[in-house]
């Protein structure tokens, strides 16, 4: 992505996507803080604290991960992050034996701020997202640790971004119990 995309709020306001930059770690910090549980409930890739902005700015030249931030052109603060990252884990590797290989595959997480969900912003910064992968020369998305299957925005979210629903599996919580979860991936048509 050679320069960051621009997408607009409903209310008007507008927002640049690009990948994180080693300078963001103050925004990257009241970002993380600053999510709810529930939202941190269905988002687990890393922890949310300062620590972890740190190195993850400290890391933003990785050539296997690239973590898209959406920022307010007003205030410059992160409204939003996703990672696509070519590092499978472990879990979603075994799910996905069948593709045979992961050379052309990367994996997405994506979050919103909490006052900032259901307002199309991730609709608009997954479509700038997936468009930078298949630049970088991806083949096919797949989902993070799946999607809950419980989680309707999510699940709404990737099928308009033109995911499809693949197997079910269940992990389990602590507290919750037996979990259902989706795996879910996109794969770019040759042009
Ligand atoms: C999931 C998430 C990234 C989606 O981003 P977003 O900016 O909130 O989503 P958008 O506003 O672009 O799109 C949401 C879509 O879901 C729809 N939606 C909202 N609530 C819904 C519900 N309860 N059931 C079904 N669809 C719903 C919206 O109407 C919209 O669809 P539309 O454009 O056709 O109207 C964001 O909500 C988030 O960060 N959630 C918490 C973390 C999370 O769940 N991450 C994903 C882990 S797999």
């Amino acid at each position: 992505m050679n320069q960051p995309a621009t997408i607009t709020l409903r209310d008007g306001r507008t927002a640049a996507v690009r990948p994180l930059r080693a300078g963001d770690v103050d925004a990257l910090t009241t970002f993380f803080t600053s999510l709810s549980q529930a939202t941190i409930s269905r988002y687990g890739p890393h922890p949310f604290d300062r620590a972890t902005a740190e190195k993850l700015c400290a890391q933003a030249d990785d050539p296997r991960t690239t973590r898209f931030v959406a920022e307010l052109a007003e205030s410059s603060r992160l409204i939003g992050y996703m990672i696509l990252t070519r590092e499978i884990w472990e879990g979603d590797q075994k799910r996905y034996s069948w593709l045979g290989s992961f050379d052309d595959t990367a994996c997405l997480a994506p979050v919103i701020a909490d006052d900032m969900q259901n307002q199309g912003i991730g609709s608009q910064m997954g479509q700038v997202v997936l468009a930078a992968a298949r630049e970088m020369g991806i083949r096919r998305v797949i989902l993070m640790g799946g999607v809950i299957a419980d989680n309707n925005i999510a699940r709404r979210l990737y099928e308009k971004l033109g995911f499809r629903q693949l197997g079910e599996f269940k992990t389990q919580h602590a507290t919750r119990g037996d979990i259902l979860n989706y795996d879910m991936m996109v794969e770019f048509v040759k042009e």
